[in-house]
């Protein structure tokens, strides 16, 4: 019985698991080099609340470890301030909505590892992306603590939850820039050796920006302010927590017609 009941878990895992088997990985190289999580190309609901449960990974540039996933839309990341510290790293930024079919209006939503289910950070056990299109903000953090990455505070946006450079063509420094200072406790000020940075602008897109210093803050234009950002606490440790992440990159690329058809069976044969 016990086993009997263990294994139906198991298959309902499995099936909710495969329900998006590809574009779950995403993956955060640097400022040119990234995924974020969007809502499926063929879905109709372009909300970013609406779609976090099924939403697909896009990316741009060269991310070997996000198997699966989409080419990000050109045009779409007009900002990108790349942070790499010794518990996570990010990217933050504008984007031009307009051009992933969303709807600018929307406030947006937050991707995680359990929304869409399964879903990850290549080479970490969490991750947080908020997609604002409303104010054409975007941001990724990849973290193997849920500290650093905690899921548990969407609704306060990317600014609080990713303290970060979010300047870009569109100006924009202002409107983040009173959160990010306030909730840069965890932001990585400390060890400048462990601490590298670079930015990219849509102009110069994925040509340049190869650019990186060992500076908190990055390089992009007019950010006199951003001293404040990066001049706090040091980052929380990781404590190695990976109890959360229960599902396997493994079992979430498997094909959803095996995923779903073997559940199926499992099932039929544990009600037979
Ligand atoms: C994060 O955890 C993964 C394993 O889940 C490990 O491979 C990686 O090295 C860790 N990264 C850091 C910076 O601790
Ligand atoms: C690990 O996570 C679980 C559940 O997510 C929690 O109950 C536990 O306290 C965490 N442990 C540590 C060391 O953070």
């Amino acid at each position: 019985m016990v086993a009997r009941f263990t294994s139906l878990i198991a298959a309902i895992g499995f099936i909710a698991a495969s329900v998006n088997a590809s574009g779950m990985i995403a993956q955060v190289v640097d400022a040119t080099n990234f995924c974020v999580f969007l809502p499926p190309s063929d879905s109709t609901d372009r909300i970013i609340s609406n779609t976090e449960w099924n939403a697909n990974a896009f990316c741009m540039g060269s991310t070997p470890g996000a198997t699966g996933a989409e080419k990000l839309p050109s045009g779409f990341i007009t900002s990108a301030h790349y942070v790499k510290t010794d518990a996570y790293v990010q990217v933050t930024g504008q984007m031009d909505y307009s051009k992933a079919n969303l709807v600018g209006t929307d406030e947006g939503g937050q991707m995680d590892v359990r929304a869409p289910m399964g879903s990850s950070c290549a080479g970490w056990d969490y991750y947080v992306n908020l997609i604002e299109p409303v104010s054409n903000t975007y941001c990724m953090r990849c973290c193997n603590d849920t500290v650093n990455c905690n899921r548990g505070i969407s609704e306060k946006g990317c600014a609080h939850i990713i303290p970060g450079d979010y300047s870009g063509p569109s100006g924009g420094v202002a409107t983040t820039n009173g959160a990010a200072t306030t909730a840069a406790a965890t932001t990585s000020a400390a060890a400048a050796s462990s601490t590298a940075s670079s930015s990219s602008s849509s102009s110069s897109a994925a040509s340049s920006s190869a650019a990186s210093s060992s500076a908190a803050s990055s390089s992009s234009a007019v950010k006199p302010s951003n001293a404040a950002a990066s001049s706090s606490a040091s980052p929380t440790p990781s404590n190695g927590n990976v109890s959360e992440q229960s599902l396997s990159a493994a079992s979430i690329n498997k094909p959803v017609s095996f995923a779903v058809g073997a559940g199926i069976l499992l099932s039929a044969a544990l009600m037979a």
